[in-house]
Protein backbone atom coordinates (compact mmCIF):
# COMPACT_ATOMS: atom_id res chain seq x y z
CA UNK A 1 0.00 0.00 0.00
CA UNK A 2 1.25 3.37 -0.77
CA UNK A 3 1.95 5.75 1.21
CA UNK A 4 -0.36 8.86 -0.39
CA UNK A 5 -3.29 6.27 1.16
CA UNK A 6 -3.21 7.27 4.17
CA UNK A 7 -3.14 10.94 4.03
CA UNK A 8 -5.96 13.35 5.07
CA UNK A 9 -8.24 15.03 2.43
CA UNK A 10 -7.34 18.41 1.18
CA UNK A 11 -8.91 21.45 3.95
CA UNK A 12 -11.22 22.68 0.70
CA UNK A 13 -13.21 18.97 1.03
CA UNK A 14 -16.90 19.59 2.61
CA UNK A 15 -18.86 17.10 2.19
CA UNK A 16 -21.68 18.05 -0.35
CA UNK A 17 -25.91 17.76 1.02
CA UNK A 18 -27.41 16.07 -1.11
CA UNK A 19 -31.18 17.20 -1.84
CA UNK A 20 -32.97 13.69 -1.83
CA UNK A 21 -32.35 12.07 1.77
CA UNK A 22 -31.48 8.44 2.28
CA UNK A 23 -34.56 7.76 4.01
CA UNK A 24 -36.52 8.34 0.89
CA UNK A 25 -34.27 6.58 -1.34
CA UNK A 26 -35.21 3.37 1.52
CA UNK A 27 -38.72 4.59 1.87
CA UNK A 28 -38.52 4.01 -1.88
CA UNK A 29 -37.42 0.34 -1.78
CA UNK A 30 -40.11 -0.48 1.12
CA UNK A 31 -37.19 -1.54 3.63
CA UNK A 32 -34.95 -0.49 6.39
CA UNK A 33 -31.45 -0.57 5.27
CA UNK A 34 -28.57 -2.04 7.27
CA UNK A 35 -25.64 -3.29 7.04
CA UNK A 36 -24.83 -7.33 8.61
CA UNK A 37 -21.11 -7.34 9.09
CA UNK A 38 -19.49 -11.12 8.92
CA UNK A 39 -16.17 -11.94 10.37
CA UNK A 40 -14.33 -15.05 11.23
CA UNK A 41 -11.67 -16.69 9.97
CA UNK A 42 -10.38 -18.28 6.47
CA UNK A 43 -12.75 -20.87 5.88
CA UNK A 44 -15.10 -20.36 8.54
CA UNK A 45 -18.29 -19.96 6.36
CA UNK A 46 -18.41 -16.54 5.77
CA UNK A 47 -19.14 -16.40 2.18
CA UNK A 48 -21.31 -19.35 2.10
CA UNK A 49 -23.35 -18.51 4.87
CA UNK A 50 -23.62 -14.39 3.08
CA UNK A 51 -24.15 -15.85 0.03
CA UNK A 52 -27.29 -17.96 0.84
CA UNK A 53 -29.23 -15.14 3.26
CA UNK A 54 -28.46 -12.66 0.17
CA UNK A 55 -30.60 -15.05 -2.25
CA UNK A 56 -33.22 -15.74 0.87
CA UNK A 57 -33.63 -12.37 1.34
CA UNK A 58 -33.79 -11.61 -2.19
CA UNK A 59 -36.67 -14.03 -2.65
CA UNK A 60 -38.70 -11.96 -0.18
CA UNK A 61 -38.35 -9.12 -2.45
CA UNK A 62 -35.77 -7.43 -0.40
CA UNK A 63 -32.68 -4.88 -1.65
CA UNK A 64 -29.55 -6.49 -1.04
CA UNK A 65 -25.75 -6.41 -2.10
CA UNK A 66 -22.97 -8.68 -0.95
CA UNK A 67 -19.36 -7.70 -0.43
CA UNK A 68 -16.97 -10.33 0.20
CA UNK A 69 -13.78 -9.93 0.92
CA UNK A 70 -12.12 -11.99 -2.25
CA UNK A 71 -14.06 -9.95 -4.50
CA UNK A 72 -13.63 -6.27 -3.32
CA UNK A 73 -9.60 -7.68 -2.99
CA UNK A 74 -9.73 -8.50 -6.71
CA UNK A 75 -10.87 -4.60 -7.99
CA UNK A 76 -11.61 -1.96 -5.37
CA UNK A 77 -9.03 -3.33 -2.94
CA UNK A 78 -6.39 -5.36 -5.44
CA UNK A 79 -3.76 -2.73 -4.67
CA UNK A 80 -3.90 -4.66 -0.81
CA UNK A 81 -1.47 -7.11 0.25
CA UNK A 82 -2.24 -8.92 3.52
CA UNK A 83 -0.20 -6.70 6.18
CA UNK A 84 -1.94 -5.36 9.32
CA UNK A 85 -1.71 -1.60 7.40
CA UNK A 86 -3.55 -3.48 4.54
CA UNK A 87 -5.85 -4.97 6.50
CA UNK A 88 -6.70 -2.18 8.08
CA UNK A 89 -7.45 -0.25 5.23
CA UNK A 90 -9.27 -2.95 3.72
CA UNK A 91 -11.73 -2.78 6.54
CA UNK A 92 -11.98 1.17 6.01
CA UNK A 93 -12.79 0.96 2.25
CA UNK A 94 -15.37 -1.64 3.13
CA UNK A 95 -17.34 -0.40 5.38
CA UNK A 96 -17.18 3.04 3.61
CA UNK A 97 -18.75 1.42 0.60
CA UNK A 98 -21.40 -0.65 3.09
CA UNK A 99 -22.06 2.26 4.34
CA UNK A 100 -22.66 4.62 0.99
CA UNK A 101 -24.61 1.21 -0.44
CA UNK A 102 -26.72 1.50 3.17
CA UNK A 103 -27.61 4.88 2.01
CA UNK A 104 -28.64 3.59 -1.48
CA UNK A 105 -31.36 2.10 0.51
CA UNK A 106 -29.88 -1.68 0.72
CA UNK A 107 -29.22 -4.54 3.03
CA UNK A 108 -25.67 -4.81 2.52
CA UNK A 109 -23.85 -8.03 3.57
CA UNK A 110 -20.28 -8.16 4.33
CA UNK A 111 -18.21 -11.14 4.72
CA UNK A 112 -14.57 -10.28 5.60
CA UNK A 113 -12.13 -11.61 8.02
CA UNK A 114 -11.77 -8.34 9.18
CA UNK A 115 -9.71 -9.57 12.10
CA UNK A 116 -9.33 -6.43 13.99
CA UNK A 117 -11.39 -5.40 16.37
CA UNK A 118 -10.55 -1.64 16.67
CA UNK A 119 -11.75 -1.37 12.58
CA UNK A 120 -15.16 -3.18 12.84
CA UNK A 121 -15.71 -1.32 15.56
CA UNK A 122 -14.82 1.99 13.45
CA UNK A 123 -16.82 0.88 10.93
CA UNK A 124 -20.22 0.41 13.24
CA UNK A 125 -19.47 4.33 14.11
CA UNK A 126 -20.02 5.08 10.48
CA UNK A 127 -24.14 3.30 10.81
CA UNK A 128 -26.99 4.82 12.64
CA UNK A 129 -27.39 2.90 15.92
CA UNK A 130 -29.29 -0.64 15.21
CA UNK A 131 -28.00 -0.34 11.70
CA UNK A 132 -24.57 -2.41 12.13
CA UNK A 133 -25.02 -5.88 12.68
CA UNK A 134 -22.20 -8.02 13.35
CA UNK A 135 -22.12 -11.08 13.03
CA UNK A 136 -19.47 -13.75 14.55
CA UNK A 137 -19.53 -16.94 12.31
CA UNK A 138 -16.75 -18.69 15.16
CA UNK A 139 -16.19 -21.67 13.42
CA UNK A 140 -13.11 -23.14 15.47
CA UNK A 141 -9.57 -22.61 13.83
CA UNK A 142 -9.14 -26.54 14.01
CA UNK A 143 -12.33 -27.03 11.77
CA UNK A 144 -11.36 -24.15 9.39
CA UNK A 145 -7.70 -25.96 8.86
CA UNK A 146 -9.49 -29.09 8.34
CA UNK A 147 -12.05 -27.53 5.95
CA UNK A 148 -8.86 -25.39 4.21
CA UNK A 149 -11.31 -25.34 1.33
CA UNK A 150 -8.18 -23.29 -0.57
CA UNK A 151 -5.22 -25.49 0.35
CA UNK A 152 -4.01 -22.28 2.12
CA UNK A 153 -3.74 -23.35 6.05
CA UNK A 154 -1.52 -25.90 4.50
CA UNK A 155 0.53 -22.98 2.72
CA UNK A 156 0.72 -21.06 5.91
CA UNK A 157 1.74 -24.21 7.73
CA UNK A 158 4.74 -24.92 5.27
CA UNK A 159 5.44 -21.76 5.53
CA UNK A 160 4.89 -20.76 1.85
CA UNK A 161 2.60 -17.73 2.80
CA UNK A 162 3.10 -15.13 5.31
CA UNK A 163 0.64 -13.27 7.49
CA UNK A 164 -2.02 -16.10 7.33
CA UNK A 165 -4.99 -15.15 9.82
CA UNK A 166 -4.96 -17.87 12.44
CA UNK A 167 -1.33 -18.74 11.80
CA UNK A 168 0.77 -15.95 12.06
CA UNK A 169 -1.79 -13.36 11.76
CA UNK A 170 -3.88 -12.58 14.74
CA UNK A 171 -7.75 -12.68 14.35
CA UNK A 172 -9.18 -11.09 17.23
CA UNK A 173 -13.18 -12.04 18.05
CA UNK A 174 -15.91 -9.74 18.49
CA UNK A 175 -16.59 -9.20 22.60
CA UNK A 176 -20.62 -8.02 22.12
CA UNK A 177 -21.58 -9.23 18.22
CA UNK A 178 -25.02 -9.09 17.87
CA UNK A 179 -24.71 -12.82 16.87
CA UNK A 180 -22.38 -15.84 17.02
CA UNK A 181 -23.01 -18.82 14.42
CA UNK A 182 -20.23 -21.71 14.09
CA UNK A 183 -21.07 -23.29 11.10
CA UNK A 184 -19.49 -26.88 12.69
CA UNK A 185 -22.76 -26.69 14.77
CA UNK A 186 -25.41 -25.20 12.51
CA UNK A 187 -26.53 -25.91 9.49
CA UNK A 188 -26.57 -23.82 6.26
CA UNK A 189 -30.59 -23.30 6.34
CA UNK A 190 -30.53 -22.71 9.73
CA UNK A 191 -28.34 -20.39 10.11
CA UNK A 192 -29.70 -18.26 7.00
CA UNK A 193 -33.10 -18.06 9.32
CA UNK A 194 -31.47 -17.28 12.06
CA UNK A 195 -30.17 -14.12 10.67
CA UNK A 196 -33.09 -13.29 8.57
CA UNK A 197 -35.55 -13.32 11.16
CA UNK A 198 -32.49 -11.54 13.19
CA UNK A 199 -33.09 -8.53 10.42
CA UNK A 200 -36.78 -8.58 10.83
CA UNK A 201 -37.04 -8.75 14.74
CA UNK A 202 -34.70 -5.23 14.65
S1 LIG B 1 -9.17 -9.17 5.59
O1 LIG B 1 -8.34 -9.71 6.68
O2 LIG B 1 -8.51 -8.05 4.92
O3 LIG B 1 -10.55 -8.84 6.02
P1 LIG B 1 -10.36 -10.55 3.40
O4 LIG B 1 -11.58 -11.17 3.95
O5 LIG B 1 -10.50 -9.31 2.62
O6 LIG B 1 -9.27 -10.37 4.56
O7 LIG B 1 -9.62 -11.58 2.42
C1 LIG B 1 -9.29 -12.83 2.89
C2 LIG B 1 -9.24 -13.80 1.73
O8 LIG B 1 -7.94 -13.80 1.15
C3 LIG B 1 -9.51 -15.19 2.25
O9 LIG B 1 -10.69 -15.65 1.65
C4 LIG B 1 -8.35 -16.04 1.81
O10 LIG B 1 -8.80 -16.95 0.86
C5 LIG B 1 -7.41 -15.11 1.09
N1 LIG B 1 -6.07 -15.02 1.68
C6 LIG B 1 -4.93 -15.03 0.97
N2 LIG B 1 -3.87 -14.86 1.77
C7 LIG B 1 -4.36 -14.74 3.04
C8 LIG B 1 -3.75 -14.52 4.31
N3 LIG B 1 -2.43 -14.38 4.44
N4 LIG B 1 -4.55 -14.44 5.41
C9 LIG B 1 -5.89 -14.57 5.26
N5 LIG B 1 -6.53 -14.77 4.09
C10 LIG B 1 -5.77 -14.84 2.98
Amino acid sequence: MSEALSVSPPPAIRPYELSLPAEARAAQKTQHPRCLWLTGLSGAGKSTLANALELHLHQFGLHTFLLDGDNLRSGLCRDLGMSDACRRENIRRTAEVARLMVDAGLIVIVAAISPFRAERDTARRLFAEGDFIEVHVSTSLEVCARRDPKGLYRAAREGRIKDFTGIDSPYEAPLAAECRIDTDEVGLVDACHRLASFLCKK
